[in-house]
């Protein structure tokens, strides 16, 4: 037996996988929404044949796809995506993001950009009216790392945004690294008054790589509630 927030994530991801059809090449997203998503596609694939090559996000999610049936090809393979299915940790009634609570979200914004179409799975608790609560993503290069970081939190205070502070993504003792070996900041806001702004600004900033606003990309966010009902916004 689930418990609510896993059986809303399994509601999402379930119904999502109803917009993939046959000969697609689908982007598949990383976090434990999409791992639902990866599972059940497996299973439309081993069960009832479904013809599909997928484009993992990261290394975890790329390991999940090939144990669970699905072909696995690389984004420069595929050139271009029909579809991605990926979880989120915001979003808005715009259907703009924040992503990256896995560290994955610089492969996670190339491949959703490269798909005709990108579709959200998420439980209703990541629904907000403005972005910002959740820690936004900042992944820079290891290399000058802490100018960075000041570099980053100077710039918070010119933008429209509560909250200024930053810290280094650990992973124990050590920094996380992401699947491209770089480090991944946390800016702490509150409220983000203009994201589409602010990630522009932030792309700017020297050893910045990516940051987790998604705007404009995402194309239906799949709702899953904890009692089973799923919604569709588009
Ligand atoms: C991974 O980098 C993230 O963008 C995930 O998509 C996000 O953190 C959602 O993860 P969950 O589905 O585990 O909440």
């Amino acid at each position: 037996e689930l418990s609510p927030i896993d059986k809303a994530k399994f509601v999402a991801a379930k119904r999502a996988v109803d917009f993939v059809e046959d000969g697609m090449r689908v982007g598949l997203g990383t976090g434990s929404t999409a791992a639902w998503m990866v599972r059940c596609l497996g299973e439309l694939v081993r069960e009832e044949g479904l013809q599909i090559k997928g484009v993992p996000t990261s290394n975890r999610t790329a390991e999940l796809a090939a144990d669970v049936g699905i072909e696995v090809i690389s984004l420069d393979e595929a050139k271009w995506l029909d579809l991605t299915i990926d979880g989120a940790d915001e979003f808005d009634s715009d259907l703009n993001l924040i992503k990256g609570g896995g560290g994955a979200l610089l492969q996670e914004k190339i491949v959703a950009t490269a798909s005709d179409q990108m579709i959200v799975i998420a439980d209703s608790a990541k629904e907000v009216a403005q972005l910002g609560a959740f820690p936004l993503p900042v992944e820079v290069i290891p290399f000058g790392w802490q100018t960075s970081k000041a570099l980053l939190e100077e710039t918070l205070i010119n933008l429209d945004v509560l909250g200024s502070d930053s810290t280094l993504r650990m992973n124990g003792d050590a920094p996380f690294v992401t699947d491209e070996g770089n480090y991944i900041i946390d800016l702490h806001l509150t409220r983000i008054g203009n994201a589409r702004q602010t990630a522009l600004v932030l792309n700017q900033i020297p050893g910045v790589v990516e940051n987790g606003l998604f705007i404009d990309i995402c194309d239906i966010v799949v709702v899953g509630h904890g009692d089973g009902r799923v919604e569709v916004r588009d």
